[in-house]
Parts: structure tokens; C-alpha cells; sequence
């Protein structure tokens, strides 16, 4: 393909992820033309790539408050978020990610973390399995959210976690959950979308079948 044409196809693919992500904050800021729900959890994929571009505030709220709507055992919300946006940390953290550098390049990386404590308390044993099932349901939301906004994210659980919990200042009783790095795509996603396994060899009625 000619230079030219190359250039030109590229500034019309740039300019229609301009409109298209315009499009959808657009919609995401009047409730009315919010995309529908299918629509969110049709397009949420894993991105990896992102624009240096800084998130804005309103919309770091707006994903933070989808993440407490959450459910959560005996309503005792483990969840704590530590928002990474120094590029320093943020190096760190890849590092400790077993280097990826989504960690490293995206914007903004939001740490979904559990209080075990404060499950414990209620529940003992069972408390450090709640902690992490209610902090993955808001981590969920956040990803949701992402979409919404025209943004892109992708769920870190590769890393280390004493490494995590030293360069983030955790205490004893928090864990790290989720590194979510979050951004403006520079990329696409995956086409065709990541593949699922057929949903008819994953049901089973009143019993387990083996299939
Ligand atoms: C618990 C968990 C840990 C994950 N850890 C990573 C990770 O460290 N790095 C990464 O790039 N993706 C990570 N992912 C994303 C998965 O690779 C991704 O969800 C999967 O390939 C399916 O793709 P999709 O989410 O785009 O459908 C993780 C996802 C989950 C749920």
C-alpha cells in the first residue's frame, strides 16, 4: 500500500476512535442514552494498550462509585481502592507484575484491595473467601464502568503479592486483589473477541453431568 494511503487510512481510523470513544462518554454522561447493559458487557475486553492521555476526575469517581454498588456478604464492603497515577509507583508495580508494562504506561491503575479484618470479624474463616469474592465483584464493576466511559482497562492478578503490598504500604489485613490498569485505548480489541467455551458444555441441570 502506497505511504500516503497508509497515512490516510490511519488518520480515518484515529479520528473514527475519537468519534466512537466521544460517542460513548457522550452517552454515558446523559443516563438516557446510556448504552444498554448488553451492549457494556458485549464490548467489555481486556485492553492493553493506552493513550498517555489523563483521566478525568468526575470519571475516576464515577467508576469508583459503580464499584461500591457491589454485592457484598453481610453487607460488610471488604473493598478499599488505592489509586496509582505517579509514574514511579506505577514502574514499580510492573515490575512486580512480572513486567508487563500495561502496568507501567497506563494512566491510572486502580488497586482493588480486601480488608480481611473486617469480614473476619463477622465471619472468621470464611471472611478471607467473602473479602475476595465481593472486592472481585466490585473489580467487575470498574471493568463495566470502563466501557461505559469510552475507556479501557485490563484485571492484573499476575504479580507478587509481598511485592504489591510493600510498594502500595498495605496493612497486615488488606490484600491486594486487582491491578486495574485503566486508559484511553490505543488499541483495538481483539477481533475476533477473546474465545469462550461453548456455553452448552458448561451447563449442567440439578447435578453435575460429565460432558
Ligand atoms: C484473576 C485474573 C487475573 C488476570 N491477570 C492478568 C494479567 O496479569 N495480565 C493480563 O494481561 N491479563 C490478565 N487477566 C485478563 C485475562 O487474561 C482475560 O480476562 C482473558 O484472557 C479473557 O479475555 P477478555 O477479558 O478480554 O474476554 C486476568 C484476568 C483475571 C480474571
Amino acid at each position: 500500500m502506497p505511504t500516503v494511503s497508509r497515512r490516510k487510512l490511519l488518520q480515518t481510523t484515529g479520528a473514527a476512535l475519537v468519534l466512537a470513544r466521544a460517542a460513548t462518554a457522550e452517552s454515558a454522561a446523559s443516563p438516557a442514552a446510556s448504552p444498554s447493559f448488553a451492549s457494556v458487557v458485549k464490548r467489555r475486553a481486556m485492553i492493553r494498550a493506552y493513550t498517555a492521555e489523563p483521566i478525568p476526575e468526575e470519571v475516576v469517581q464515577r467508576l469508583l462509585e459503580y464499584a461500591v454498588r457491589a454485592p457484598s456478604a453481610g453487607n460488610l464492603q471488604p473493598w478499599e481502592f488505592v489509586l496509582v497515577q505517579d509514574p514511579e509507583v506505577r514502574a514499580r508495580l510492573a515490575k512486580a507484575a512480572l513486567d508487563q508494562t500495561s502496568v507501567a504506561t497506563a494512566p491510572l491503575i486502580i488497586a482493588t484491595c480486601a480488608d480481611t479484618q473486617r469480614m473476619g470479624q463477622r465471619y472468621g474463616g470464611r471472611g478471607n473467601f467473602y473479602s475476595l469474592v465481593d472486592t472481585a465483584f466490585a473489580s467487575l464493576l470498574i471493568l463495566l464502568g470502563v466501557v461505559e466511559q469510552g475507556l479501557g482497562a485490563c484485571f492484573v492478578g499476575a504479580y507478587d503479592p509481598v511485592q504489591v503490598v510493600d510498594i502500595l504500604g498495605l496493612p497486615d489485613h488488606v490484600r491486594p486483589v486487582g491491578l486495574i490498569t485503566i486508559g484511553y485505548p490505543a488499541q483495538r480489541p481483539a477481533k475476533p473477541r477473546t474465545k469462550k467455551i461453548p456455553l452448552q458444555r458448561l451447563i449442567h441441570r440439578n447435578t453435575w453431568q460429565a460432558k
